[in-house]
């Protein structure tokens, strides 16, 4: 019985630190993009082979993966481990190894400047402090792809029923 209680507590802390953590260090709590979204990120980013792509916060992969399948380097950063490990699974998976990457590392620490688009799905009170990184960091005429939530003071290139597109 103590042992069964144990292993309950254990998980819900696992499921808790998965959902949660990323908030500690300054970023989203773990949800997935619906496929719909994904596929509207991918058409709205118009990535193209051989551009350079990265997903901030890149959870399960499935947005790497997705960029990837359209021809890209496509990296994720992710400073959850489980979901670095699931993600680099899936690629496995998808058979996109060495196409596409996760790296365990805090985004905030991350160089953007030879990416040519980013995607994000993040939170309201981190878009102010990521568009001035980004800003400062990547090339006139990058692209921006954001799930859910805009960039306060910028106005986006296209837009369709919650995904942003930005332009540098
Ligand atoms: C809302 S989820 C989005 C996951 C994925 N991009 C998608 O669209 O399905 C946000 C992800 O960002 C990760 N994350 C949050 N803050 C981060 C940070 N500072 N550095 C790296 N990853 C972070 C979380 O662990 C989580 O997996």
């Amino acid at each position: 019985m103590t042992t069964t209680v144990l292993i309950i507590v254990l998980i819900i802390n696992v499921l808790v630190l998965i959902t949660f953590g990323a908030m500690v260090w300054g970023g989203a709590p773990y949800v997935p993009s619906r496929t719909s979204s994904v596929e509207k990120m991918i058409l709205l980013g118009d990535i193209q082979p051989g551009e350079k792509t990265a997903d901030l916060g890149s959870g399960d992969g499935r947005v790497v993966i997705a960029m990837a399948e359209c021809g890209a380097e496509a990296h994720g950063f992710e400073n959850n481990p489980v979901l670095v490990l699931v993600a680099r699974r899936n690629i496995r998976k998808a058979g996109l190894t060495g196409k596409a990457f996760i790296h365990w590392k805090n985004f905030w620490n991350a160089d953007f400047a030879n990416f040519d688009v980013i995607s994000v799905y993040a939170m309201p009170y981190i878009m102010g402090r990521l568009y001035r990184k980004i800003k400062k960091e990547m090339r006139p005429g990058s692209r921006i792809v954001s799930n859910a939530f805009e960039f306060k003071h910028e106005t986006p290139v296209k837009k369709d029923k919650g995904i942003y597109l930005y332009q540098l």
